[in-house]
């Protein structure tokens, strides 16, 4: 190897190194008890009669390399203002495509917490015909519990909007 050679490696590497770690895949957690199959594909889970506080959340669905995965498959499901998921139908239960840039926008209230529950949104991301990634969203400033973890809190944008990016294996 000549001292150009190894010059030239010297400066590849960082760079290839930077584009493969650039995006952390998004931490899996267990889908709990009440997570039903064949959700209605519907941005808004917004219940007409309820009086709880509305939440947005917003964000892109990115490959490892931090790349947009268009199409990508958004299942989401939560407690209603009670803390009780329906189990018997489909309120608060809705499933989504990201559009061709992997943006996605969910609609929907703030869920109560539960018993022995910090508050949290259960979500379903995958690629298309890849694995599915199964996760919990989290709210900064809530009580904790042993699932809680701080890289999977959405972040507060404005009022009620906030944002959360997934990274799947894609
Ligand atoms: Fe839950």
């Amino acid at each position: 190897m000549n001292r150009r050679t190894i010059l030239g490696a010297a400066l590849l590497l960082p760079l290839d190194g930077l584009a493969q770690t650039c995006g952390v895949i998004t931490p899996r957690q267990t889908e709990g008890p009440f997570f039903t199959p064949n959700s209605p594909k519907r941005i808004a889970m917004v219940e007409a009669a309820s009086k709880a506080a509305r939440l947005v959340v917003t964000g892109q669905v990115l490959s490892a390399s931090c790349k947009p995965v268009p199409n990508a498959l958004l299942d989401f499901w939560h407690s209603d203002e009670k803390g009780e998921y329906d189990n018997k139908g489909f309120r608060y239960r809705g499933h989504q495509f990201a559009d061709g840039e992997g943006r996605y926008r969910l609609e929907t209230i703030v869920p109560a917490e539960y018993p022995g529950r910090a508050r949290h949104i259960h979500v379903k991301v995958q690629a298309p015909g890849k694995a599915i990634l199964t996760t919990q969203l989290y709210f900064p400033g809530d009580r904790r519990d042993s699932l809680y973890r701080p890289e999977l809190e959405v972040k507060r944008l404005k009022g009620e909007e906030t944002r959360f990016d997934f990274v799947v294996e894609a």
